[in-house]
C-alpha cells in the first residue's frame, strides 16, 4: 500500500515505463500492454504522459489492448471507452493509431468480434503486462460476479451494482448506462505475463480484502490474482481498510 491515490498513479506509471524500457521494444517485437478504463487509472495515465513528455518512455513500439467496451454506445460518445482512452491517454503520447486495439461495441456480430480480439492478442504473442482496476464488487474488466475463471472475451450483462456505480459518468442516471458490454475474460487476463491491479479509496476495501485474503472464487473474479504467477495489487491506504 501507498499513502495516497496519487502515489498509486505515480508508482504504477513508473513501473510500466520501466517494463517497456527494459523490454527494448522494436517494430518487429513490440511491447504488448493491456489497459483499463475507469476513474482509478486516470492518475496513472496522467503520470505516464508526464514521463513521455520528459522523454523517459516512448510508446512508438507499444501495442495496446483495452479490456472492455460498452455495447451500443457510438464510438464518439463521450463515455465510450474508445473516447475515454483517446482523450485521457492516446492523444497525448506517440503511439501509432494502428497499434491501438479496442473491442468494437457496435460490431454486428459480437461473437466474431470477440474471437477476432482473442486471435489478435495471440498473433502478437500475448500480453506482457495487463493493468486493471477492480469494481466495488470485485469484478475485473467486466467479469461480473459469477463469471467463469476460465472465461474468454465475450458479451457480459452488467449487474445493477455496476450500472449504479458507473452512472456517475452518465448524469447519475442508471437508465443511460448500457446494459451489456464486451470484455476480455478472466482466462484472457490470466494469460498475460503480468497483472498490475490498481485500487484506491475505501469503496474498494472489500474487493482488496477478497483479492488478497479471500478464497479464489468466481463471485469475486479479482481473486484470480492469487493464482496468477505474477500479479501486483497497488493500493492506497483507504483501500486496505479491510485487510
Ligand atoms: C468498470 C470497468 C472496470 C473498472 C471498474 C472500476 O466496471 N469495466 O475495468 O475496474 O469500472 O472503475 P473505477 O476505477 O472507476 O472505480
Amino acid at each position: 500500500p501507498l499513502a495516497r491515490a496519487q502515489d498509486v498513479g505515480q508508482w504504477s506509471a513508473q513501473y510500466i515505463a520501466d517494463k517497456i524500457n527494459a523490454f527494448k521494444p522494436t517494430a518487429e517485437r513490440p511491447f504488448v500492454l493491456g489497459l483499463p478504463t475507469g476513474g482509478t487509472p486516470l492518475a496513472t495515465y496522467k503520470a505516464l504522459i508526464v514521463l513521455h513528455q520528459a522523454g523517459a518512455v516512448s510508446f512508438r513500439h507499444v501495442v495496446t489492448f483495452n479490456m472492455d467496451e460498452y455495447i451500443g454506445l457510438p464510438e464518439s460518445h463521450p463515455q465510450s471507452y474508445h473516447s475515454f482512452m483517446h482523450e485521457n491517454f492516446f492523444n497525448h503520447i506517440d503511439i501509432p493509431a494502428e497499434n491501438i486495439n479496442l473491442l468494437n461495441g457496435n460490431a454486428p456480430d459480437t461473437d466474431a468480434e470477440c474471437a477476432r480480439y482473442e486471435d489478435k492478442i495471440k498473433a502478437y504473442g500475448g500480453v506482457q503486462l495487463f493493468m486493471g482496476g477492480v469494481g466495488n464488487d470485485g469484478h475485473i474488466a467486466f467479469n461480473e460476479p459469477g463469471s467463469s475463471l476460465a472465461s474468454r472475451t465475450r458479451v457480459k450483462t452488467l449487474t445493477p451494482e455496476t450500472r449504479i456505480a458507473n452512472s456517475r459518468f452518465f448524469d447519475n442516471d442508471i437508465n443511460k448506462v448500457p446494459k451489456y458490454a464486451l470484455t476480455v475474460g478472466v482466462g484472457t487476463l490470466m494469460d498475460a505475463k503480468e497483472l498490475l491491479i490498481l485500487a484506491t479509496g475505501h469503496n474498494k476495501a472489500m474487493a482488496v480484502q477478497q483479492a488478497v485474503e479471500g478464497s479464489v472464487n468466481h463471485m469475486w473474479t479479482i481473486t484470480c490474482v492469487q493464482i496468477h504467477p505474477k500479479a501486483i495489487v497497488v493500493c492506497d491506504e483507504p483501500a486496505t481498510l479491510e485487510l
